[in-house]
């Protein structure tokens, strides 16, 4: 294989084989070609984008790049993958509700890059929790327990490790077949069967229409039916933050809130329709009703106190998490109805107070964050309080506050949106 020929035939515009695929990326994770010419290659797949067969190939090669979980021997195994949003805790509040139901939750998890923590460190902002286990442990936790979540093994598809960061340094994540392989690629290795993915739309997420969201949904689904999985979608909201809390503590609060049935509506609805979902694609007899009676019973509760138990964490501790000692408010200047509250820059402002990550390897302050009170569409009087900033020592304050005041808008009349935009079930 000669790199220049094939960073061509995607100049040209060419569909590549699988055995060109595979021969360009294994010659690449073995040091054989620079990233000079890897970068050319992502360049022109940005422009001359790929065919649905070359993506599902590219997918299939990079899931083969490193080690592939077998989770042959558990039941109903499902996972959940979401595109990133602002306060999206749902994972939490989602693997304890689908192990409630019978499926097994076996899930690696990231460590976010971004304006708030991923889901492992939310899960560490709990007194002992472990997110590193091995094989062994992981596989026995997923079978006595029903769910498990560790932290992205290194292992696990690394050529999309590589790829990715070549994409960041270059300006080339903003691809679909990209972003979909990558995702995919992750999701294919971790071994479950059956997934639900939540692409997020708005000014907060990737994907910053319904209409690209649909595609790169619709692709990978075509992606994981290639490789046997059960796969469904749903498009949801992202303009404004899930819930109220935004940052890691707050928001381990707000889920365990939700498991005990007080969360907030967005929050609890999204969990239930993506169980509903990715239940009904592992063809568990779980319809909406019974989903429901697992979060109102206190049977995901109860799963989430023994999940959490299992990885060295107090379930005792849930009620007095440690969250930043210095709180200020954001008031309104008006009356009227809160038209907006702007994701990403709720997000920055979580950012600046130190709750999430610029690169890797940086220390996230876990207590920090935002807590909005209001939800677009309530009625608001001036002076009312409308959100929260959890800081420690002043650090970031200035740049929150500002962030924040500028997130929430106060006008005559609210335009919401719905959370849910549209459910794409298993097609398969
Ligand atoms: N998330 C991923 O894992 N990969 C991408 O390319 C984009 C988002």
């Amino acid at each position: 294989m000669r790199p220049t020929d094939f960073i061509l035939a995607k100049r040209s515009g060419e569909e590549h084989s699988k055995d060109a695929i595979e021969a360009f990326l294994s010659g690449y994770l073995a040091g054989e070609f620079p990233d000079y010419q890897v970068s050319a290659w992502l360049m022109a797949v940005c422009w001359r984008g790929m065919s649905a067969t070359e993506t599902a190939n590219l997918t299939a090669v990079m899931a083969a790049s490193g080690d592939v979980l077998d989770l042959s021997s558990l039941p109903h195994t499902v996972d959940k993958h979401s595109t990133g949003g602002v306060g999206d805790k749902t994972s939490l509040v989602l693997a304890p509700l689908l192990a409630a139901c019978g499926a097994t939750v076996a899930k690696m998890s990231g460590r976010g890059l971004g304006h708030t923590g991923g889901t492992i460190d939310k899960l560490e902002s709990i007194p002992g929790f472990q997110a590193t286990l091995d094989e062994a442990a992981f596989l026995r936790q997923a079978r006595e327990v029903g769910v498990v979540v560790s932290g992205q093994s290194k292992d696990l598809a690394p050529a999309d490790g590589l790829l990715y960061a070549l994409r960041d340094a270059t300006a080339t994540v903003a691809s679909l077949p990209l972003i979909a392989s990558s995702i995919m690629s992750k999701k294919l290795a971790g071994g479950a069967r059956s997934m639900v993915l939540d692409v997020k739309v708005g000014s907060g997420a990737f994907m910053k229409t319904e209409r690209d969201a649909r595609a790169l949904a619709e692709l990978m689904q075509a992606i994981g039916e290639n490789e046997g999985r059960s796969v469904a979608a749903v498009l949801t909201d992202m303009a404004t933050p899930l819930g109220h809390a935004v940052g890691n503590a707050l928001e381990v609060r707000e889920a365990v809130a939700t498991l005990r049935g007080d969360g907030p509506g967005d929050l609890t609805e999204l969990c239930l329709t993506l169980a509903e979902q990715v239940l009904h694609a592992s063809r568990l007899d779980c319809d909406r009703a019974a989903v429901e009676q697992a979060l109102t019973s206190g049977r995901a509760y109860e799963k989430f106190e023994a999940w959490i138990a299992a990885q060295g964490g107090d379930p005792a501790s849930l009620d007095s998490l440690e969250v930043a000692p210095e709180q200020e408010g954001v008031f309104a200047m008006r009356a009227g109805v809160l038209t907006g509250v702007e994701a990403l820059a709720a997000g920055r402002a979580a950012g600046a107070l130190g709750g999430g990550r610029s690169k890797k390897g940086d220390r996230v302050d876990l207590g920090v964050g935002v807590v909005v009170h209001h939800k677009p569409g309530d009625q608001v009087a001036a002076g009312d309080r409308l959100a929260t900033l959890y800081h420690r020592n002043d650090r970031g304050l200035d740049e929150a506050r500002r962030l924040l005041e500028g997130a929430l808008t106060i006008g005559d009349r609210a335009q919401t949106a719905p959370l849910i935009l549209s459910v794409l079930p298993p097609r398969s």
